[in-house]
């Protein structure tokens, strides 16, 4: 595995933790920190020893944000030609899971980049916010489209407007998050949950993500089609004929993870 600046990267068995780790800045999400997380991703993605992802900050924040000091001089031409932060799209692309573990602070690009994730978990402590809106611009990583899809219009409208910050209990009620964990435990727990995914069929997990992401992109009639097509297809891994095998024989299964 390469070495990184603005992350850490480690593997404890099939579970990849990625750690911001730009503490002086809150782990703010300059350019360097984002090609760091889609190369880190890329190789991990790649690897199929792995089979869950934990995506996490420091016990302060998760990320305070796109970085707003490198942004700050940029001209439109410069954000337009660069195509400022469609990097981000490569980590979107990933078919492994990812759990974002949420400490602290997940605001603008931090509550965005935790979006992109398959899941949130929260540590009781965990503030989400977008306050683009306070230095005069708007979301810029998704953050109008993923938290709309996640909380509903109301409260997005809300939150992107006047840039107020929610708890995790709100989160929670409002399903941005999954589920909260007291915030000594978050890394913890959240590799526990990844170790589970990562014991499943790699397979069928990669089908799963696949379909419920569907869910966000077609109508229900086709969401609906394209989950019994990808059904269909599960039949014809091995880790099909074990995991049913395994059930009729009342035994654990053993999957392939590949
Ligand atoms: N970009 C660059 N630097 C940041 C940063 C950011 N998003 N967030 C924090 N920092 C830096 C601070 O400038 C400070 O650096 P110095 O010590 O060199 O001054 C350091 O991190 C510590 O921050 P604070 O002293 O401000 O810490 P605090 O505990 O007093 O406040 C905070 C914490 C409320 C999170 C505050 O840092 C804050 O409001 N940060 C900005 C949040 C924000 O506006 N995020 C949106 C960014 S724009 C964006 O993300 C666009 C998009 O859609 C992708």
């Amino acid at each position: 595995m390469s070495s990184y600046e603005n992350i850490l990267v480690e593997t404890r068995g099939r579970v990849a933790i990625i750690t911001l780790n730009r503490p002086k800045a809150l782990n703010a999400l300059n350019d360097l920190t984002m090609r760091e997380v889609v190369a880190a991703t890329a190789e991990l993605d790649a690897n199929p020893e792995i089979g869950c992802f934990v995506l996490t900050g420091s016990e302060k924040a998760f990320a305070a944000g796109a970085d707003i000091k490198e942004m700050s001089e940029k001209s439109a031409t410069q954000m337009y030609t660069l195509d400022w932060f469609s990097g981000w799209d490569q980590f979107t692309s990933r078919r492994t899971p990812v759990i974002a573990a949420v400490n602290g602070y997940a605001l603008g690009g931090g509550c965005e980049l935790a979006m992109m994730c398959d899941f949130i978990l929260a540590g009781d402590k965990a503030k989400f916010g977008q306050p683009e809106i306070n230095l005069g611009i708007i979301p810029g990583m998704g953050g109008s489209q993923r938290l709309t899809r996640a909380v509903g219009k109301a409260k997005a409208m809300e939150m992107c407007l006047t840039g107020r910050m929610i708890d995790a209990e709100e989160a929670e009620r409002s399903g941005l998050v999954a589920r909260i964990v007291p915030a000594a435990e978050l890394l913890d727990e959240a590799i526990r949950t990844a170790e589970l995914i990562a014991s499943k069929s790699k397979v069928a997990a990669t089908m799963v993500k696949e379909v419920v992401n569907a869910a966000y992109e077609t109508n229900l009639q086709q969401g609906v089609l394209y989950e019994r097509r990808v059904f269909h297809s599960a039949f014809a891994s091995e880790d099909q004929k074990e995991g049913m095998a395994a059930f009729v024989e009342k035994r654990e299964p053993n999957f392939q993870h590949r």
